[in-house]
Order: structure tokens, then C-alpha cells, then sequence
């Protein structure tokens, strides 16, 4: 019988496989990281052949790594970065374009024009670049429509470009992928036509929203046999992966985005303090569950910034070590806008400022000034979502690469004046995934096998006190309003 069950994690910067045990431990894994391409200012694209690629040999090295054989597998699950949008050929499966991927810009002067009530209102979503529907728009405005008129044009998510290729042929998408796109309804749960007229999308080529978790077909070329059991959007997969079954759970991941989460049960809540209003997860045929999301656009982005762009950091933990050479910003603000803003300001025009230097500051200031632009723009959905649900946190529970940055999550206690609570395995968006999947097949019986395998690791208490934080999030206001005023 099959002991494992695994997980692809297709994420804005690298793919991965994982391996997981019925334990939720992970037996094993590999992961290889994928161009980001920016042909000019505000445009950020990736190459769908290289994730494909990227999918099937993490697959290949982390079966090959451990030994294990596609039968040891009882299932699979798929988690991916949302909004992401890949077009293809039907006939051959060639992309037709890049991707475009969520922080990409270059549709900022379609927003204005957008009734927002209206959008909200389908959709649970404020008109954004963020979100798909623009991205597919401008691929069709730009060279690509009479083709998608005809047909011979798909459109999906990263899962659906995954589940194409490892099944040969499945266009088929999953509800918390298809709630990120701006088409589908949120009471319906179905493509929208009046959305679809909106932004001048063919139906024909959108993929059938499926689930989250049941079985969609097999990955006969890749691994013979393997139910393809889950397809869940990487924050939705995280917060299941964190065991927030209940209405009122919540937690953040700190990926290149920041992503907070709350379960509002099988009700939608709809925001009154910029909040996103998604479905959670469905599984089979089920009620879906829905989650208020504050979505931050650029938290590790910001440190991959400081290390890619400017040069002043060797490896992205090394920001942990060059902030620690201070005590504080010295009176530097960091808003790593470069995306413009989310949740709660949703500003595509913004851009990102530092603020407050003198020749007195250095690198590790403007380290330590991102770390707490990370954890101020956390503290800003926090207070969000606490209005929005008209309870207060009493621990955030936190997951994603950044979580390892022990010198962030304590000031992110500091900042937010509870503690903050990291799992004994941080990789909780492959485990969603991987638990969707084993639900499915039924690898696991209940949730409650699940939250028995939820484990603490380590737990930062706050330390400042109460006016070193009124300081700190005056000042992280008024920068905010600085980059505000800034339209380029
Ligand atoms: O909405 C974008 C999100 O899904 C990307 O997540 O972890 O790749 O930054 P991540």
C-alpha cells in the first residue's frame, strides 16, 4: 500500500516536489528556481515551458533522492502562485505568450476605467492588476484575440497549465484558483458572463472549475498510475496545510507576496476594510469554505530586491545578519511598492519609497527598514481583518521562507503586540496541498488526523513596549502616505 503522498508547490519563484508521510512529516524533496523575466518597468513574466520542465524534474530528483518509486505515491496535490496567467495553443500545447505573472503592472491604466462596485460586488475582489482578468485581456488586445475567437486559444492558472500537461489534455481549474481570476462569481461559483463581457473573454477558452480535492485523472507520462487528487492556490493550500478548519482561524505565509488568511466558514464575508473576500477550499461536493484575505504584494520580494537589484546581500538569510549589526532603522522607512499596493490600500499606481536617509545610514539600515516594512504591512491587514471580523488575534500563526528570519518574526511580535507562532514544518503550503490530495483518496480519514499532526516550533513573544510601536507605526503611516502621493 502506498505510504506517501506528494505535492507539487509551482511558487513565483521556484518549483517544488515534496514527500510526505501520513505523519505530515516530510520525507523528502527538491526544488529548482525559474527565471523571472521584467522586459521593462512594472512587467514581471515567467516562461510556462521552464515550470513545466522545472515540475518534471523536481519530480524526477525527488523520487530518484529517496528512492521511491510512483507506486509509494497514494496521490498528488497541486498548489501554485494564483492570478498567474498562462494562454495556450489546443491543438499542439504551446504557450502562446509568457506568463503574465500577479505583480505584474502593466494593466494599471485599464483599472480606473473598471466599475469597482460592480466587481466587488461578483467577485469579492476590487478591481486590481493583481488579478487575471486584465492580464488575459491585454494578451487578446494584443495580438491574440481573433485566435481566441476562434477557439484555439486556452487560458489557466498555473494549475491548469500543470493538470494539462500531466494528464495530456484536462483543462480544468479549481474553485480558489478560479475565485483569484476576477471572472467567476462568488455566489455561483461559475464562470460569470457579465465579467466575461466586461473584459472581452471568450468562455471557450476558460477551463471548467472543478473542486479543490478529487480526483481529476492520472499523470500517466510522469508518474503511471498517480491519482492527481488536489489542486489548491498556494495561500488557500497554506492555510489548510495550517489546519485552519474553523471559522475564525487564521495564518500568515511570507513568500515573495505576504498572504493572510482567515476561515470565515461556508458564509462569504464581504470586506469593509480592503480586504479580498476568496473561497478557501471545496472539497468533492461539499460546501465551499470561504476565507478573508489580506494579500501584501511585496514582503521576501523585498529582500530579493535588496539582493538581486542592489547587490548588498549575498543570499536572502544574510539580511537576518546585516540587520542585526543595529539596533533600529535609525528613523528609515522601506514601502516595497514595486508593484504597486495591495490589501488594504489597493493602489496599482504606487511605487516604492525609502524614506528618511541621511549619510549617516547604511545597508544594514535599509535591511533592517525592510524586515519592518515586512512586518508593518502585516500588522496593517492584521488590523484589517480584526475590524472586519470584529475580533482581535490573540497569536498569528506564520509559515513561508521568511518565517526562518528569526530577527522578522521577533520584530513582527514586537510590531503586532501578540505572539507569533511558526509550525514544525514551515513548508505548510506543499503539506495543504498534500492533505487536499490524501483527503481525496482517502490517505486520511478526517481533520482531525490533520490537526494531530500540527506541531509548534518555536513561538516569538513581543518585547517593545507600547509607545516604541506608536512611534513605529506612525512613522510606517506616514511613509506610506509619502508613497502614495508618488504616481510615476
Ligand atoms: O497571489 C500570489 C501568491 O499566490 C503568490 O504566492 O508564495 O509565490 O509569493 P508566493
Amino acid at each position: 500500500m502506498a505510504r506517501y503522498v506528494g505535492a507539487i508547490d509551482q511558487g513565483t519563484t521556484s518549483t517544488r516536489f515534496m514527500i510526505f508521510d501520513r505523519a505530515g512529516r516530510e520525507i523528502g524533496r527538491h526544488q529548482l528556481e525559474h527565471r523571472q523575466i521584467q522586459p521593462r518597468a512594472g512587467w514581471v513574466e515567467h516562461d510556462p515551458a521552464e515550470i513545466w520542465e522545472n515540475t518534471l524534474k523536481t519530480i524526477a530528483v525527488a523520487l530518484a533522492d529517496t528512492g521511491l518509486s510512483p507506486a509509494d505515491l497514494a496521490a498528488v496535490g497541486i498548489t501554485n502562485q494564483r492570478e498567474t496567467v498562462v494562454l495556450w495553443d489546443r491543438a499542439t500545447g504551446t504557450p502562446v505568450a509568457p506568463a503574465i505573472v500577479w505583480q505584474d503592472t502593466r494593466t494599471d491604466y485599464l483599472i480606473p476605467a473598471i466599475d469597482a462596485e460592480f466587481v466587488k460586488s461578483r467577485t469579492g475582489l476590487p478591481p486590481a492588476t493583481y488579478f487575471s482578468a486584465t492580464k488575459i485581456q491585454w494578451l487578446l488586445d494584443n495580438g491574440l484575440r481573433d485566435r481566441a475567437e476562434r477557439g484555439e486559444i486556452l487560458f489557466g492558472t498555473i494549475d491548469s497549465w500543470l493538470i494539462w500537461n500531466l494528464t495530456g489534455g484536462l483543462h480544468i481549474t479549481d474553485v480558489t484558483n478560479a475565485s483569484r481570476t476576477m471572472l467567476m462569481g462568488l455566489e455561483s461559483l461559475d464562470w460569470d458572463p457579465a465579467l466575461l463581457e466586461l473584459f472581452g473573454i471568450p468562455r471557450a477558452m476558460l477551463p471548467e472549475i472543478r473542486s479543490s480535492a478529487e480526483v481529476y485523472g492520472t499523470a500517466e507520462a510522469v508518474l503511471p498510475g498517480v491519482p492527481i487528487a488536489a489542486a489548491i492556490g498556494d495561500q488557500q493550500a497554506a492555510l489548510f496545510g495550517q489546519t485552519c478548519f474553523e471559522p475564525g482561524e487564521a495564518k500568515c505565509t511570507y513568500g515573495t507576496g505576504g498572504f493572510l488568511l482567515m476561515n470565515t466558514g461556508t458564509t462569504p464575508v464581504r470586506s469593509g476594510h480592503g480586504l479580498i473576500t476568496t473561497v478557501g477550499y471545496r472539497f468533492g461536493t461539499d460546501a465551499p469554505v470561504f476565507a478573508l484575505e489580506g494579500s501584501i504584494a511585496a514582503c521576501g520580494a523585498a529582500i530579493q530586491w535588496l539582493r538581486d537589484q542592489l547587490g548588498v546581500l549575498e543570499t536572502a538569510g544574510d539580511s537576518e545578519t546585516l540587520a542585526g549589526q543595529v539596533d533600529d532603522s535609525a528613523g528609515v522607512c522601506f514601502v516595497p511598492a514595486f508593484s504597486g499596493l495591495f490589501a488594504p490600500y489597493w493602489r496599482p499606481d504606487a511605487r516604492a519609497a525609502i524614506v528618511g536617509l541621511s549619510r549617516f545610514h547604511t545597508a544594514a539600515h535599509i535591511t533592517r527598514a525592510a524586515l519592518e516594512a515586512i512586518c508593518y504591512q502585516t500588522r496593517d491587514v492584521v488590523e484589517a481583518m480584526a475590524q472586519d471580523s470584529g475580533t482581535a488575534l490573540d497569536c498569528l500563526q506564520v509559515d513561508g521562507g521568511v518565517t526562518a528570519n528569526a530577527l522578522c518574526m521577533q520584530l513582527q511580535a514586537d510590531i503586532l503586540g501578540v505572539p507569533v507562532s511558526r509550525p514544525a514544518v514551515a513548508e505548510t503550503t506543499a503539506l495543504g496541498a498534500a492533505y487536499a490530495a490524501g483527503l481525496a483518496v482517502g490517505f486520511w480519514d478526517s481533520l482531525d488526523d490533520l490537526r494531530a499532526n500540527r506541531h509548534e516550533d518555536r513561538r516569538w513573544q513581543p518585547s517593545w513596549p507600547a509607545a516604541r510601536r506608536t512611534e513605529g507605526i506612525t512613522r510606517w503611516r506616514a511613509a506610506i502616505d509619502r508613497t502614495l502621493d508618488w504616481v510615476s
